[in-house]
């Protein structure tokens, strides 16, 4: 039987966290409150921090036509390559808010953004670095996007 396991950091406090890795999450957590999500009330924040220093981020943004939505991931991710073509991201941070006002585990990004989030990591040949933590609680750090992502169809398969 082949098995797939990947490795990832479990921190049980943000103070454990690198500065860098602090200051995107500080900035995921801070930003959700800002999402336009006013049919899921699932708000979602992404920061990622580029190798410029610059911390670009996004929210999810909902539509009344509910599949033309977009998610925080690929919201942070269209705007930091937009402005910033040439930039290699470092660090993408994810936190939210649930519609109960909960915020204490981790929540993981969506199928559509791990494929897009892989796009990202391909065209720059570095690993982004994913920090997953809500406004509280555990706090996970995965090394690569690939981790979530196994058997990932890319450029190659084409
Ligand atoms: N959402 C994100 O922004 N990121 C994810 O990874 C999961 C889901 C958004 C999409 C939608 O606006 C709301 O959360 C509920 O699914």
């Amino acid at each position: 039987m082949a098995t797939f396991h990947f490795d990832y950091i479990l921190h049980d406090s943000i103070n454990e966290l690198s500065e860098e890795e602090k200051k995107c999450l500080l900035s995921a957590q801070a930003i959700c409150k800002k999402a336009y999500a006013p049919y899921s009330n699932f708000h979602v924040g992404a920061s990622v921090l580029l190798d410029n220093g610059l911390l670009i981020e996004g929210v999810n943004i909902e539509n009344a036509s509910y599949p033309v939505g977009i998610c925080a991931e690929r919201s942070a991710l269209a705007s930091a390559l937009s402005s910033h073509p040439e930039a290699i991201i470092e660090i993408m941070a994810i936190s939210y808010l649930d519609s109960k006002n909960n915020s204490n585990a981790p929540i993981a990004p969506c199928g559509l953004c791990r494929q897009f989030l892989l796009e990202v990591e391909n065209k720059q040949a570095k690993p982004i670095k994913i920090i997953l933590g809500g406004l509280s609680g555990d706090i996970m750090i995965i090394p690569t996007v690939k981790h979530l992502l196994p058997l990932y169809f890319d450029a190659k398969n084409l």
